[in-house]
């Protein structure tokens, strides 16, 4: 029987820290616990700063936790398409900070001597499609310009023919927990600290800034970094600028003699992403795709199994070890945003929109963040500034702005929902009613009792939808989620759904 459960949070040990039981005063206040947070507090302390990490609940087990961890500059197919939408300079910049981050990642492990499994490959994005051949040619070109370490290659060591491939020498694979955890375990001390079970629940900006949680304490910092995947606030309309996409995730067995040499990922739908990763005395693959909106899955289950039957068919996969699955959001014009969060806010900051390739964006973000935190020059910063415009990815915010306004209008004034009658939820699922008026979002746990909790979104109002896979609640529009009995899950939202009597 396989594990429901990340490989990466099965696969070591988690550090525990205090819960916030007093009010604290710090430099910096950061606003979650995964790469974003552990690395923005690591260079924010090396720089003098106290710090306070503050964590709604465990650390490194949000996306950070479930991701692949795949520390590449290879992000599918994209500098060819940053050169079109923002011109040669900037797009090196993307190459360049990116690159940054995996010199970080392995100056930091050196340093500190963290055992994170940390192993040069090669990445590879392919196609097995004719159509896109020409595309990963002008990829190679465009990498090679910005001064990328590209290559074109006709076959790479997958057990299936391609037709093109881009591939990027000394990149790195890791297990991010590993790499991170003891990052976050030399915070606490000389005034700084960390706090796990700490939700925040609001962010005064001022001098100084305050930041509430849901326990009733209050940190107070000259200066705030919201490092929680997408804002919890809504200052800057982050929610309308980046999408929510969910991905699926399995950790697969496969003979020693087909474990490929490298890490794969494909251009179109479904995405294969595929690596390998150390497993006791084995080594497992770690694949990840079938990607939708967040809310938007239909049958998520069925995603897991299209993935399996996949990878036992063209990799030779056989048992699978882990399951899991995860969101992360992507920026409408690529680029992340990273800086101050609106162009008045002087203290606060933020980062958002990794496309799923947080791992090296990340480091990018924590580096990039502790600069303008302390006033250190950037070269980075004017690319991610959070408050650019970028003209040719206009079309991206009008389609996103109909797609959201549908949702929020479309959803409430739909009836009928999911099923005629709560009674019928059978155990396990969830299900959508009117109730004069009033959506309802009902779950039948595996003892059979039902829950009932409002399906109206607290972040801004859409419809919530079941997610079978995960027994969550996940709204379409900017993927807030919600547990099967309403507690927050994923942000923006920051307040649990209300509960109601059936
Ligand atoms: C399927 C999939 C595969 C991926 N694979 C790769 C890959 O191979 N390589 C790569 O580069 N990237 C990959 N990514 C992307 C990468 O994992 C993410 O971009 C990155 O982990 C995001 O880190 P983060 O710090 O922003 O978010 P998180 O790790 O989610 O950290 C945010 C933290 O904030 C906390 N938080 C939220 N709300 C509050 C609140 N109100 N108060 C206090 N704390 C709060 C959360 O609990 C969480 O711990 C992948 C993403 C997906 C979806
Ligand atoms: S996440 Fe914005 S309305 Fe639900």
């Amino acid at each position: 029987m396989d594990r429901h459960e990340s490989f990466w949070i099965g696969t070591s040990d988690s550090p525990s820290f205090p819960t916030l039981d007093h009010d604290v005063q710090v430099d910096v206040a950061v606003v979650g616990a995964g790469i974003v947070g552990a690395m923005a507090a690591t260079f924010l302390k090396q720089a003098g700063k106290t710090v306070a990490v503050i964590e709604a609940a465990r650390v490194l087990q949000g996306v950070t936790g479930h991701t692949t961890a795949k520390v590449t500059s290879l992000h599918t197919l994209i500098y060819d398409d940053l050169i079109n939408r923002f011109g040669e300079d900037k797009a090196r910049l993307y190459a360049e900070s990116n690159q940054a981050a995996i010199g970080i990642i392995a100056q930091l492990c050196e340093e500190r001597g963290l055992e994170c499994e940390l192993t040069e490959t090669s990445a590879y994005t392919y196609t097995v499609k004719d159509d896109y051949v020409a595309k990963i040619e002008q990829e190679v070109t465009a990498a090679q310009r910005l001064g990328l370490p590209a290559g074109y290659h006709d076959e790479v060591a997958l057990p299936y023919p391609v037709k093109a491939a881009v591939g990027f020498a000394k990149q790195l694979e890791f297990h991010p927990r590993k790499f991170l955890a003891p990052l976050l375990s030399a915070i606490p001390g000389d005034g700084s600290h960390v706090f796990e079970g700490a939700r925040v629940i609001d962010i005064e900006e001022g001098s100084p800034c305050r930041v509430s949680t849901r326990g009733g304490h209050t940190v107070t910092a000259d200066d705030v970094v919201v490092a929680t995947n997408i804002p919890i606030i809504n200052k800057g309309l982050f929610f309308a600028r980046a999408e929510p996409s969910r991905g699926y995730a399995l950790a697969m067995d496969v003979p020693e003699e087909r474990v490929p040499d490298g890490m794969f990922i494909n251009v179109g739908a479904p995405t294969h992403s595929v690596r390998r990763a150390p497993f006791g005395d084995r080594t497992v693959l770690i694949l990840a795709g079938e990607g939708h909106h967040t809310g938007e899955g239909g049958n998520h289950r069925e995603h897991w199994d299209r993935l399996e039957a996949w990878a036992r068919k063209d990799l030779g996969a056989t048992e699978v070890a882990y399951r899991w699955s995860t969101q992360d959001y992507y920026s409408l014009d690529r680029v992340p945003f990273i800086g101050r969060m609106t162009p008045g806010a002087s203290h606060l900051y933020t980062a958002t929109g990794f496309s799923a390739w947080g791992m090296t964006n990340g480091v990018v973000a924590g580096r990039l963040l502790a600069d303008l935190v302390t006033d250190t020059p950037n070269a980075w910063a004017e690319l991610y500034d959070p408050n650019r415009i970028n003209v040719k990815s206009l079309p991206s915010f009008v389609r996103k702005g109909g797609h959201d306004a549908k949702r929020l209008v479309g959803d409430r004034l739909k009836s009928g929902f999911d099923a005629d009658q709560p009674n019928a939820v059978a155990a396990g699922a969830g299900a959508v009613f009117d109730v004069n008026g009033d959506k309802v979002a009902v779950h039948r746990d595996d003892e059979g009792a039902l829950h009932a909790v409002s399906a109206t979104c607290t972040h801004l109002g859409c419809i919530v939808s079941w997610n079978d896979a995960e027994r969550s609640w996940d709204c379409p529009c900017h993927g807030s989620r919600f547990s099967a009995t309403g507690a927050v899950l994923q942000g923006p939202a920051a307040t649990p759904l209300e509960p109601r009597e059936i």
